[in-house]
Order: structure tokens, then sequence, then C-alpha cells
């Protein structure tokens, strides 16, 4: 595809909102905010303007994408059954950080979904996208605004630095509030499964269900979220513990790119260091604005403390684990 110019249009004016809808209508790109991260969106029922999503993010054309829409009712113009757990999840958590997988319909398209006959729905939160899915009246297509692999943006200008000159459009609604992508459920399978944890914990969904459900480790699907490498800054990236870090940092000639939690680990010595918070949805909320804003030519490799242990703090280590090498295998 030949380069185009992007236009930065503000999501408080009206005009450009408008603008933006006849984009989505003509069949063009636009990035848009949603509470998680900026989605690439393009008109989920046109076929050639889906394909443009593949080509301006390099993304394989196998890999299924997420539909927003924009209540539970628009479900069934899109899936061809909806079990009743999907019904109590949509009460609890829609409009929300949480995708859930269904047999799809047999009218929309398989380039949607990557060629399967499975399909990943969720409405989102941001009042803007919503307003422009009520508008529309039909579902986007949105995955992450990113290059194939690379971190997610959750600002207008991570999108510009990615996809500038690729897509018609981002709108810019500030950056986004939870800042990491969507917990993502299966509810095609038996007993529903976590495909990728999020901000929606199993704990929360089982109290919903009032039922066990599965949340492996690992699982065998053949998607992106599953592959090891995956959201990944250009400088090389490490995670260690707090101890190997006071070790390392006290040795290494290395210029470095820092981000801790634990007070004591500033350290005037590296190049650029930046401190998150403590508290799990602060964190998550900046983890992906300083990944970018580390991820810079002067710096040889980004370290990065290990999270805290605890369950809640599953989908940030989940994406850690994919941003990072392991310093043994070095
Ligand atoms: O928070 C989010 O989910 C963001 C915002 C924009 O909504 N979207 C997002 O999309 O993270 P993307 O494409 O970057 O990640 C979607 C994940 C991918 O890992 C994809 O493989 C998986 O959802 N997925 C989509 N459809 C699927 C399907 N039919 N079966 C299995 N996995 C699917
Ligand atoms: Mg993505």
């Amino acid at each position: 595809m030949s380069d185009q110019a992007t236009l930065c249009l503000n999501a408080e004016l009206a005009s450009d909102r408008d603008l933006t809808c006849r984009l989505l209508q003509a069949g063009e790109l636009v990035a848009l905010p949603t509470e998680t991260v900026y989605g690439l969106a393009a008109d989920a029922a046109q076929p050639e303007a889906v394909n443009k999503i593949f080509i301006a993010k390099n993304r394989p054309a196998t890999h299924p994408l997420i539909v927003h829409i924009a209540s539970v009712e628009k479900l069934s113009d899109w899936v061809s059954e909806i079990p009743p757990a999907a019904k109590q999840l949509a009460e609890a958590f829609w409009p929300g950080p949480l995708t859930m997988l269904f047999h799809k319909s047999p009218r929309v398209n398989q380039v949607v979904t990557g060629g399967l006959d499975t399909i990943a729905i969720r409405v989102p939160q941001h009042p803007v996208f919503l307003g422009i899915l009520e508008k529309l009246n039909t579902g986007l297509a949105a995955p992450s605004a990113n290059p194939h692999k690379q971190i997610s943006p959750t600002t207008a200008q991570h999108v510009l630095k990615g996809l500038s000159g690729k897509i018609a459009a981002v709108l810019d609604g500030g950056p986004c509030s939870v800042g990491l992508e969507s917990t993502i459920l299966d509810l095609t399978t038996p007993v529903p499964r976590i495909l990728r944890p999020g901000p929606i914990t199993p704990a929360m969904i089982e109290a919903v269900l009032q039922t066990p459900i599965e949340s492996p480790a690992t699982h065998h699907e053949p998607v992106p979220g599953n592959m090891a490498e995956h959201y990944q800054p250009k400088t090389p990236a490490f995670m260690m513990t707090h101890d190997e870090l006071k070790t390392y940092l006290a040795q290494s000639h290395q210029r470095i790119g820092l981000l801790f939690y634990s007070p004591d680990l500033h350290n005037d010595h590296t190049e650029k260091s930046l401190q998150l918070p403590k508290e799990k949805s602060a964190y998550a909320k900046q983890l992906y604005q300083a990944l970018h804003d580390l991820d810079q030519n002067h710096i040889d490799e980004i370290l990065i403390e290990a999270p805290p242990q605890s369950p809640e703090w599953q989908d940030v280590w989940d994406r850690l684990l994919k941003a990072t090498s392991s310093k043994e295998g070095k």
C-alpha cells in the first residue's frame, strides 16, 4: 500500500468524530481510543476494509481480530449461538475489558476471523468508541493499533510512531485509562477458558458464573496473543528480581533504561530510569507508556523489576514475559 498522510483528529470535536465515521464507512482505517489500548478500526462488515488492517500492521492473515459492538443486543448479528454464561458476563462486565469467544455467524467473512469458525467480541467502555459504534450501527474489527509484534499504543502519539502514513487517521482521545489489553475468554469449550489474561481476572469471572473456569498458564491455540515473543520493544529487554537488579546495576557498564517500583532501586547511574506505582491498576495504566519511553536509540538494554507474584498481577506478568528475554540465555 502506498503511504498516505495520516490525519490526527481530536475526539473532543464533533466534526472530527463525524469525519471518523465517514472514513470508516468509506472503508478506511482509523485508530480509535478504547479504555485498554488504541485499536486500529475498520468496518467489520466490509472485507476489503478489514483486509487493510493486516496490510497496515504487517499482521499475518491467519491472526484473528476482535469485533467491537455497541451492546450485547448486537451479539446475534455476529455469532451463531449465545451461551447463558455470555449473558451473565456481559451483564457484569460490558462495556469493559472482557473479550468473549463464540461460534461465528455464517454471515461473518472469514477475513475477520483469520479463517477460524470462532469470533472474538467485546463492547468497549470508551465513550467516544461507543458513540461511533452507535452511530455507524455496525461492528468494528480492531486489533491493537501497533505494527505486528511491537508494543501496544496507549496514546495517539504511540499510534503515529508505528503507523503514520499507513492509516487514514487517528482519533486522539488522550491516554487510555486501563492501559493493558482485554481479557480473552473462550466460551466455545465445555468449561470457559482464559486465552489471554487481562484486567478482568479469573476470580472475577468465577464470582459471576459461580463455577470454576480454566486458566492455563499456557495453551496451544495458533494465535498471536499466545506467541512467546510479542509486544516487544526494539531495545533488548530483560526482567530481573529486585536483588538481581541491585547486583547487576552495581557492576554494569551498559547504557541502561530501568523500569522499577521499589524506591531503593532509584539509581543515578542509569541512562534513564522510570519509577512506576506499586498499585496494580496504576502500574498497568503506565506500563506501555514507560516501555515506549525507554525504547530509545541511545539505550543498550531495558531492565524491568519483576512485579509481585500475586494473582492480580497475572496480566502484567503475561505481557512482561512476552516483552523480555531471559538474561541467562544471553
Ligand atoms: O483490549 C483489547 O483487546 C484491544 C482493544 C483494541 O480492544 N485489542 C486487542 O486486539 O488487543 P489484538 O488483535 O491485538 O489481540 C487480540 C487477540 C489476539 O491474540 C487474537 O489472536 C485473539 O485476540 N483472537 C481474536 N479472535 C480470536 C479467535 N477467533 N480465536 C482465538 N483467539 C482470537
Ligand atoms: Mg495486539
